[in-house]
């Protein structure tokens, strides 16, 4: 079964090829564009897909070693995202299949971003994760705890209840004049920095919901206070500032898991998303794992941030189990799960 995935939810082109489960490409451009507005524009997201999309899937087949009358099904990313931009890889992805004359497979971002630790070798890991497993998925839209039962039976038993943990990155990352996106920015300085320079507050929230908006206006407050004291406070004291946030973002997230962990009794944990990519919480969920017994997965980086690779593994199983998409169907915005 050959599958072609595309994704176009946010701001990276990305397609992939994979064969009985198995990524044989997995090819992602971004969108540099971005970078002087501080955030991604809608309207030059759609764009720059619509320029990337042909050479991108040109290139996947290319480096899979596949032609069009090889692939089997067209899988693509349904919701949730950028209207503008899953519209370019939904009408692209429905084109093909009905030009092929194939099964089309409408993927959630979220679910893929999840099952991203099915993909075999994505974690470095020869096993793969036992069922039921928790995932914490935490990408620049969401953070979830997600309970998976089997590849298709998933349910989100923890969440955020305002900023996601990347728009907590993002967001404290623009209180310090840093460029967007800056969660790798911070992930960078945080490695020089003291993880106990400064003590940001932990929210207290009921059950295994998140809330990081409080952390937020704690970091405006402290930066407006130090720098009314020395201008220069931030310049010279990045690496703890960064540090101490990512610290604070980390436990925040850990405990819920620990908390959840305690609910459940399920010892397979993984983490999916952007923020995954982050190398402190990679380095803690590990420790954390060790400490508590748990078996621990994390997808490499490629398959963390949005890509293809992730949308193929899901419309793999949506194939199995004949889960497939009319050629009316429609990309959209928000979506439940
Ligand atoms: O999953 P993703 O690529 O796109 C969404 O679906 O949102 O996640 C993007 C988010 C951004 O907020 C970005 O700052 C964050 O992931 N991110 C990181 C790191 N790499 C990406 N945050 C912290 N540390 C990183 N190394
Ligand atoms: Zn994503």
């Amino acid at each position: 079964m050959t599958i072609l995935a595309i994704e176009s939810s946010c701001d990276e082109t990305s397609c992939a090829i994979s064969r009985d489960g198995v990524i044989l490409s997995n090819i992602i451009a971004g969108q540099a564009v971005h970078e002087q507005y501080g955030g991604v524009v809608p309207e030059l997201a759609s764009r720059a897909h619509m320029q990337n999309i042909v050479p991108v899937v040109e290139a996947a087949l290319k480096k899979a070693g596949v032609t069009m009358p090889e692939l089997t099904a067209i899988a693509f990313t349904q919701s949730p995202g950028l209207i503008g931009s899953l519209l370019v890889g939904s009408q692209f992805a429905k084109s093909l299949a009905m030009s092929l004359g194939i099964p089309l497979l409408a993927v959630h971002h979220m679910q893929a971003h999840v099952l991203a630790n099915l993909i075999q070798g994505a974690t470095g890991s020869a096993e793969l994760p036992h069922f039921p497993f928790l995932c914490l998925t935490v990408s620049g839209g969401h953070t979830q705890i997600v309970r998976c039962d089997s590849p298709l039976k998933l349910q989100v038993i923890g969440e955020t209840l305002d900023d996601a943990a990347g728009e907590a990155f993002d967001k404290s990352a623009k209180l310090l004049g840093l460029p967007y996106p800056g969660g790798p920015l911070i992930d960078k300085y945080a490695r020089e920095g003291n993880p106990q320079a400064y003590t940001f507050p932990e929210p207290q929230i009921p059950g295994l919901n998140f809330s990081f908006s409080g952390l937020k206006t704690a970091i405006l407050y402290f930066l407006q206070e130090q720098r009314a004291k020395d201008p220069e406070f931030v310049e010279k004291n990045l690496p703890d500032i960064c540090a101490s946030i990512q610290g604070r973002i980390i436990s925040i997230l850990l405990n819920k898991l620990k908390k959840a962990a305690r609910e459940t009794g399920i010892k397979d944990f993984c983490i999916a998303g952007g923020v995954s990519a982050n190398s402190g919480l990679r380095k803690a969920f590990r420790e954390t794992g060790d400490a508590l017994g748990w078996r621990t997965f994390i997808p490499a980086f490629e398959y963390c941030t949005d890509n293809a690779g992730m949308i193929a593994i899901t419309g793999y199983y949506k194939y199995l189990a004949g889960d497939f998409a009319p050629l009316t169907t429609s990309a959209s915005a928000r979506a439940e799960w």
